[in-house]
């Protein structure tokens, strides 16, 4: 069986995860299914990159450790990644052992075959991209080319990489490998700057701690990007006893493939294959380098608050809908703009309009006129031509599909597949089997249009399985289409001898208010203000009179159940004396419901109500932070509804 290793770049947020973030690990997870689909033994691999300044520097605004912040962000990212049903075989933290051991041994390694060096260094720096730039690459008033913030001059005695010795090779891997880097823009970009001379790389750092040690001179940290990069290969078992998967994916692996944002490129396409050259590594990989979401008013970015996360979007459209426009609406290689009326309007045309009327309108067909029953027909109609037009459709559309889906097209491939579904809804126009219905002599011809329809939606939906994940499956159960029928080698007219149609559609995409709707999102990216990581910096002094506001009590928890509808939260009722309140809490990962029952916490009684999951809190329970969770802080002797001052 022929393997396909698939990553994401390791994720480096500063907090939750935007819509442009989760793009790369959606387009990856579409493409993962897709070579699964057709019989690859597939591995795909994300994670997050969790050292540097930038890390330090985020933590200690927070009052954290970078462990803790760590711990934090990792979790977030595995959270959406559950959200958006990614399904990773691996997720790598640079942070693990696992991965630490692996970079202390490649730099080693490095040093000792000279292709490290120590020396002096010193540039314009720039702590957001982690990068050096040489008095001509900054613009003017020392500002970063690439992020546009304030660069610094620093000074280092810091070890350097070999980048010169190796530029030729490189160059000629480039030449000898058409498909090393696409698109063929930023193959050239690479190979202009490559030509434009490669200066040593600076790969150490004195002057911060958070980062993994040069074993033989530990005031030295390992520069981020080396870090980073090794987790292709650290995350396989390179060097190690367990290196099974190492060998199977990468040294006899059939495809390997690098996703990753255009603003990494230079990273992924010059450093990363010097470092295999230098370590004596293949270089297997392919690399694809995408375009950004952008805003209206240009990058989202959560200073200028005009960003937008998945989350709200899959909750309140669907998980298929979110997927289906994020990984469609990006041009191959280009930027797109998330505008709310093109996200509504892209799943009212496609899916609610086309895909979902034309399998309801079908189902519903098929009961109404065969009892769901119906049958493979041949008839010499006239209107057997316009079920050849869509046969052929059907054999264009995959052939279109799969050659764009191997060139990582997603976006033309799912364009193709939407034509199919729109020459589909096409057939029932030009036969209008209502009519056909009426006269008894024409029931084969009906059959016949209705089998034509069910075919090419099987085929459609056979197309649609590595994006749309929960549709699918009802299309098919809807359909009865056994799992024989529903792979990419079924993908072809005429295969079905007959369909045993379901009497009722499970529901597939709620038709959508757009006016309503675009409010609605529009009301998602001005009122999620980014949740921020609790700082605890000092905060302002405050008088007696400001504490006084604060209505503390003592709360007697008399029951407690888990929140239906999150997984975080709890429902206490609690005693505080005047009466039994509902408190909504966010405990549910450190406490059990019957743990917190009898006990006396400390409520803050007069905190304006919320909703929170549709259920109302009436006050709030103090908690302690402890390790990377919280403790209740409780009142074990004090009555309920005794004032805490
Ligand atoms: N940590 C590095 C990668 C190291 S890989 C060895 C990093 N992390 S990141 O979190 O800043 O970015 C992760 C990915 O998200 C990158 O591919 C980046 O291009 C992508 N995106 C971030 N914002 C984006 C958009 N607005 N649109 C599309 N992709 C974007 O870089």
């Amino acid at each position: 069986m022929k393997t396909f290793y698939i990553t994401t770049p390791i994720y480096y947020p500063s907090g939750k995860f935007h819509i442009g973030s989760a793009y790369t690990t959606c387009l990856c997870d579409t493409l993962a299914r897709y070579k699964k689909l057709q019989g690859y033994d597939t591995r795909f691999l994300t994670g997050t990159d969790e050292h540097g300044l930038k890390i330090q520097q985020a933590a200690e605004a927070a009052g954290k450790t970078p462990q803790q912040h760590v711990d934090y962000i990792a979790g977030l990212a595995k959270d959406l990644w559950k959200t958006l049903s990614i399904e990773n075989d691996d997720f790598i933290r640079t942070t693990e052992p696992r991965h630490e051991h692996v970079v202390e041994g490649i730099f080693e390694r490095l040093i000792q075959q000279d292709d490290i060096y120590l020396g002096d260094y010193s540039g314009h720096y720039c702590v957001q991209c982690e990068a050096y730039f040489t008095a001509t690459q900054i613009k003017e008033g020392n500002i970063c080319p690439d992020c546009g913030r304030e660069t610094k001059i620093v000074k280092e005695h810091t070890y350097f990489l070999r980048l010169s010795k190796y530029a030729d090779r490189l160059l000629a891997f480039i030449a000898a490998n058409p498909d090393f880097i696409t698109p063929e823009t930023r193959k050239n970009e690479v190979v202009a700057f490559i030509k434009s001379g490669l200066n040593d790389l600076s790969v150490s750092r004195t002057s911060f701690g958070w980062g993994i040690k040069v074993l033989s001179d530990p005031k030295h940290v390992i520069y981020v990007w080396i870090d980073a990069l090794s987790n292709y290969i650290s995350a396989l078992g390179y060097t190690t006893q367990d290196d099974g998967l190492y060998r199977k994916y990468w040294i006899n692996g059939d495809e390997v493939l690098h996703v990753v944002g255009k603003d990494i490129l230079r990273f992924h396409a010059v450093y990363w294959p010097i470092m295999l050259m230098a370590l004596d590594i293949p270089i297997k990989f392919r690399l694809f380098a995408h375009g950004w979401y952008m805003m209206k008013d240009g990058k989202m970015s959560k200073s200028k608050g005009n960003v937008i996360y998945p989350e709200p979007l899959v909750a309140r459209y669907g998980l298929d809908a979110f997927r289906y426009y994020i990984v469609k609406e990006l041009p191959y290689g280009n930027d797109g703009v998330f505008t709310p009326e093109d996200y509504i309007g892209r799943i009212n045309t496609d899916l609610v309009n086309d895909l979902g009327n034309l399998v309801s309108r079908t189902v519903a067909m098929a009961n109404k006129y065969f009892g769901g029953i119906v049958r493979k027909t041949e008839h010499a109609h006239e209107t057997r031509k316009f079920e050849l037009e869509l046969e052929n459709v059907a054999l264009e559309t995959t052939a279109e599909y799969f050659r764009s889906m191997d060139e990582f097209k997603v976006t033309q491939a799912l364009v193709a597949n939407s034509r199919l579904v729109a020459r589909t809804n096409k057939l029932i126009d030009e036969t209008t089997p209502w009519n056909l219905a009426k006269d008894p002599a024409l029931k084969p011809v009906l059959e016949a249009t209705l089998y034509h329809l069910l075919e090419a939606i099987r085929i459609a939906t056979i197309l649609y399985r590595p994006v749309l994940i929960e549709s699918c499956d009802k299309i098919f159960a809807a359909l009865g289409v056994p799992a024989v029928r529903r792979g990419f080698d079924a993908a072809r007219f005429g295969i079905t001898e007959s369909y045993v149609v379901a009497k009722e559609l499970d529901h597939l995409f709620p038709r959508l208010d757009a006016e309503k709707e675009i409010e609605a999102v529009k009301a998602m990216m001005n009122q999620q203000k980014p949740v921020e990581i609790p700082a605890a910096v000092q905060k302002p002094e405050i008088t007696i009179d400001e504490f006084a506001k604060l209505e503390l009590l003592v709360g007697h928890v008399k029951n407690c159940i888990k929140h239906p509808n999150a997984a975080k939260l709890l429902i206490l009722s609690v005693d505080t004396g005047d009466r039994v309140r509902q408190i909504v809490s966010g405990i549910a990962q450190y406490y059990k419901p019957e743990e917190l029952i009898g006990r006396r916490v400390v409520v803050v009684a007069n905190l304006k109500p919320v909703k929170l999951r549709d259920e109302l809190s009436e006050g709030m329970i103090l908690c302690a932070e402890r390790d990377k969770g919280f403790v209740l802080v409780e009142a074990p002797d004090a009555p309920a509804g005794a004032v805490i001052s």
